[in-house]
């Protein structure tokens, strides 16, 4: 049996990855309220926003009265998403305190859902990138890369693992830091998660290869578990399970933070994260929305919650 890691790294993206895909308005407020309490629950990098044309991401539009609105804690590392220059100027036309730590580029394993996402080709995309790598890097920030729908596309279908390394290479090639490999959909399956990474890995070193999976067909959690087994230690998650992208249609959110942590304690793994902290900001985004977390942890231990509270009142 392979040995685990015996500390991960998780990385909320709801508040990106999430709310990019609610129907509904939500505040800007609320949006820096999920994020102080993501921080106070003990994530140590948070997705915050993306500087993305407002007209094909509305949801986004509120992207500098986010950064502005947070109170920063010391040690927590705030990503944003940059899709080219006019993003990454944008985010860095705030005052230096309310900059990002970190950009995410995105670019896709194949070249129907460039098209959709971000309009261009993979070429084209990553050209756009190369400027934006060097400008953020020269003012000391780091530049996280995600590959988008590396385990199958709505578009084309199957995405083979050749496909999924020529755009790790690429990224490699322009200098980013970090290399994600995103189920964008959901269709991925622990032997594929396996495949994927194996490709990363031969360009990225361990500490610098994540994964990002939807959790469309429920195999969040397992991917999790299969990527652990060769070794990879950081993911992205979402709160309450939130979100999904919009030009994956049907596609729901990531894999729940809350359900990885409740994986990870089970395996002695250490987050530095309170999985109470976070039922409490999975109970907070969920009741301004309207409706139950999609997290089954979430939910059950809410449910704990209410029975105990019911029994003290009796
Ligand atoms: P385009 O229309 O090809 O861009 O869009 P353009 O350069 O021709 O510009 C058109 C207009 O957009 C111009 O404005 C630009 O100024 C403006 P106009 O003159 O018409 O008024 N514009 C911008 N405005 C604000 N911020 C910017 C920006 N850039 C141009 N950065 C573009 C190309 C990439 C901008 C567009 O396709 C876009 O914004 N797409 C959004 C993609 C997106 O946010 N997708 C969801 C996030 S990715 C995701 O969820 C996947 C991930 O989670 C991993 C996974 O699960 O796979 C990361
Ligand atoms: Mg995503």
């Amino acid at each position: 049996m392979s040995t685990l890691p015996s500390k991960v790294t998780l990385v909320d993206v709801g508040p990106r990855d999430g709310l990019q895909n609610e129907k509904q308005t939500v505040d800007a407020g609320v949006k820096v309220e999920l994020v102080h309490r993501l921080q106070a629950a003990g994530l140590k990098e948070i997705e915050v926003t993306s500087f993305v044309s407002p007209k094909w991401v509305p949801q986004m539009g509120d992207n500098a009265a986010v950064m502005a609105g947070i109170v920063r804690q010391p040690g927590v590392r705030y990503s944003v998403l940059v899709p080219n220059m006019k993003g990454l100027d944008a985010a860095l036309s705030a005052p230096r305190a309310q900059w990002p730590d970190e950009v995410v580029v995105f670019a896709a394993a194949s070249e129907a859902f460039s098209r959709r996402n971000i309009n261009c080709s993979i070429a084209e995309s990553v050209e756009r990138f190369r400027p934006v790598v060097e400008a953020a890097k020269a003012q000391g920030i780091k530049v996280r890369a995600a590959v988008s729908v590396a385990l199958g596309c709505p578009y084309q279908g199957e995405v083979t693992a050749d496909e999924v390394e020529h755009v790790v290479r690429l990224m490699k090639e322009i200098g980013v830091d970090h290399c994600g490999i995103a189920d964008t959909i959901g269709v991925g399956t622990p032997k594929k998660v396996q495949a994927a990474m194996e490709r990363a890995l031969r360009h990225f070193p361990i500490e610098h290869v994540s994964g990002h999976f939807h959790d469309t067909y429920a195999q969040g959690v397992g991917n999790v578990y299969a990527a652990l087994e060769v070794g990879i230690a950081t993911f992205d998650a979402s709160i309450a399970g939130l979100g999904g992208c919009p030009y994956a249609k049907g596609a729901t959110g990531n894999v729940a933070t809350e359900d990885v942590l409740f994986m990870l304690q089970g395996l002695g793994i250490e987050t530095g994260v309170s999985l109470e902290g976070l039922v409490d900001a999975a109970a907070f985004i969920s009741s301004v929305l309207g409706r139950k977390p999609v997290s089954r942890s979430a939910n059950a231990l809410l449910a704990k919650r209410a029975a105990a509270a019911e029994k003290a009142a009796s």
